[in-house]
């Protein structure tokens, strides 16, 4: 276990994420607190990893676009999320079984790429599809269906990442999910427990803390522990090797230091077919 550096804790030792085989993470906090930043230095930290393939899903389009290099795929409309998050239900699938087949209970790097799937804002999985309903707006006409069509591909799309969710971490597979306030309204309850390592930024309540981090935390970590001014400060959960929330902050990333990381680890990205196989929702669809 390599393990991958994503900040500094108040202890001054290393803040590090178990890795490969890492638990599914949740990130919340307000906006500006750092979540992007979070999932940066995330990225940053496992893009070196030879056998690591990325893939993203960002509908506001603008936070994970700089590593698109060293990504093997970026959704940045729900069309294309909804057609990731199909492919990675298939691989996981076609992952089980395999493990199964040949007796292995754990992924291990001798059989495939790891995964690390980063959603920046979750909740934004929840948005109807827009060019679904502008296409409505323009021509006036099928609107109610298109509108039922676009509520069933947000229900399709809460489904596809709960069964994700459950039963990816075996398969090799680590989602990392960011989003404001990770309440059951934004994530799935059933979602949210799968998401194991919690980390929080600044938050403006106890209310929120409790969203964030678990309810047992309400009590014990003021929301006023992260300053206004401490991007990046956070706390985090559910890491395997303690039980105790651990203060820490996480690295600043840069937009040069992005450019410069995807500049040295571009070559290492697996491509789609590499870590997907030829049976794709894209392929699917051409049939
Ligand atoms: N670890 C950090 N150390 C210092 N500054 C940071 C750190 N992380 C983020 N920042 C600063 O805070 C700003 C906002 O961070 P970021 O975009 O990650 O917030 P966010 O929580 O994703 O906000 P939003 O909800 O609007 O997406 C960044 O532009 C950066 O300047
Ligand atoms: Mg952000």
């Amino acid at each position: 276990m390599s393990g991958l550096n994503i900040g500094r804790r108040f202890d001054n030792k290393p803040l590090m994420l178990p890795w490969p085989g890492c638990p599914h993470i949740q990130i919340g906090g307000e906006t500006g607190s750092g979540k992007s930043g979070v999932c940066n230095s995330t990225i940053g930290a496992v893009a070196g990893h030879t056998d690591t393939a990325i893939v993203g899903i960002d509908l506001k389009l603008v936070e994970l676009s700089p590593w698109s290099r060293r990504l093997t795929s970026l959704a940045t409309t729900p069309a294309e999320a909804d057609r990731l998050l199909v492919d990675l239900r298939r691989l996981i699938a076609t992952r089980a079984a395999w493990l199964e087949d040949n007796g292995h209970r754990k992924w291990q790097s001798a059989f495939g790429p790891w995964v690390l799937v980063v959603i920046d804002e979750l909740a934004e999985l929840q948005a109807l599809d827009a060019d679904l309903l502008a296409g409505v707006i323009e021509t006036g006409e099928g609107g109610q269906q298109a509108i039922r069509q676009a509520k069933t591909g947000r229900q399709v799309r809460t489904g596809l990442l709960g069964g994700l969710a459950r039963l990816a971490r075996f398969c090799g597979i680590t989602i990392v999910g960011a989003t404001q306030y990770p309440s059951a309204e934004v994530i799935d309850q059933q979602i949210r427990t799968q998401l194991t390592i919690k980390i929080m930024l600044r938050v403006a309540s106890g209310e929120q803390v409790a969203v964030c981090l678990g309810q047992g935390y309400a009590n014990a970590i003021s929301p006023k522990s992260i300053g206004p001014n401490e991007r990046g400060g956070l706390w985090i959960v559910g890491l395997p090797d303690t039980a105790k929330p651990i203060r820490a902050r996480a690295h600043l990333v840069t937009d040069a230091d992005v450019a410069a990381r995807v500049a040295g680890t571009a070559h290492l990205t697996p491509s789609y077919e590499t870590v997907f196989g030829k049976d794709t929702a894209d392929a699917f669809q051409a049939y």
